[in-house]
């Protein structure tokens, strides 16, 4: 056991246990989610729980066509096939009981929008934007909201391969907010017993450099 187990006890959970979970737990995920840090503290996320079965399976199915209809620009059939082969990782929140769909708005960065103001060039403009602040937000949020999932007992898998269908996504829910779009989706729910194990890492030499020494 050490102090960083609840970071290393979480894993990405793709097949669920029926059963659902209460509110009260789902909102003290969201919570700890809104506890992330985010560009000039803007918290610009916004959370809507999915748990109607019925409508996750629709959404899985809206993920799926769109794949597919994307995969139907490839040029020969073994490319369509290749693009087709990562499908059941784009669909597979269809076997959770809830689905939290992260919804972000941009980054309303001051610098950026004088800088606009005074003609500065679009490498200027686009070197500010680059870090994609607001994205890596949303990403620390989702992350604030997995570990806390994991410490109360549920499996969640972070999701951003079904957002290409984002636009039918937002009509099959009849849910938009101004102004915001579909980053990521939650899968989440109790894991189904014997779920693969958590893939192992990189050796952590090849991913550190310390300068100065
Ligand atoms: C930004 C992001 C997007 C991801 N999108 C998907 C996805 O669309 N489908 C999926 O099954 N897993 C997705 N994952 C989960 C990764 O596959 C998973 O985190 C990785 O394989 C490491 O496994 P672990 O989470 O069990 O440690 C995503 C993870 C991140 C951070």
């Amino acid at each position: 056991m050490t102090q960083l187990d609840f970071i290393y006890n979480r894993k990405s959970i793709r097949q669920f246990q029926k059963q659902g979970v209460p509110r009260t737990g789902i909102l003290a995920m969201i919570q700890a989610a809104t506890y992330a840090p985010s560009p000039k503290h803007q918290q610009n996320w916004h959370f809507v729980v999915l748990q109607n079965r019925e409508k996750i399976q629709e959404l899985a199915r809206i993920v799926y066509d769109s794949h597919k209809e994307i995969g139907r620009l490839a040029k020969n059939e073994q490319d369509f096939k290749r693009h087709m082969s990562v499908i059941n990782y784009y669909t597979s929140f269809k076997y959770a009981p809830v689905v939290i769909l992260v919804y972000g708005c941009e980054y309303k960065m001051i610098e950026y929008k004088i800088m606009q103001e005074n003609n500065a060039s679009q490498e200027i403009l686009n070197m500010l934007m680059s870090p994609q602040s607001a994205a890596q937000a949303i990403g620390a949020a989702v992350e604030n909201f997995l570990l806390a999932a994991s410490e109360l007992g549920y499996g969640t898998c972070y999701m951003t391969g079904p957002t290409h269908a984002k636009i039918k996504i937002e009509a099959a829910i009849d849910f938009a907010k101004p102004g915001y779009e579909l980053m990521s989706m939650i899968s989440l729910g109790v894991a189904a017993d014997n779920t693969p194990p958590q893939p192992s890492r990189k050796p952590l030499e090849t991913t550190v450099t310390f300068l100065d020494e």
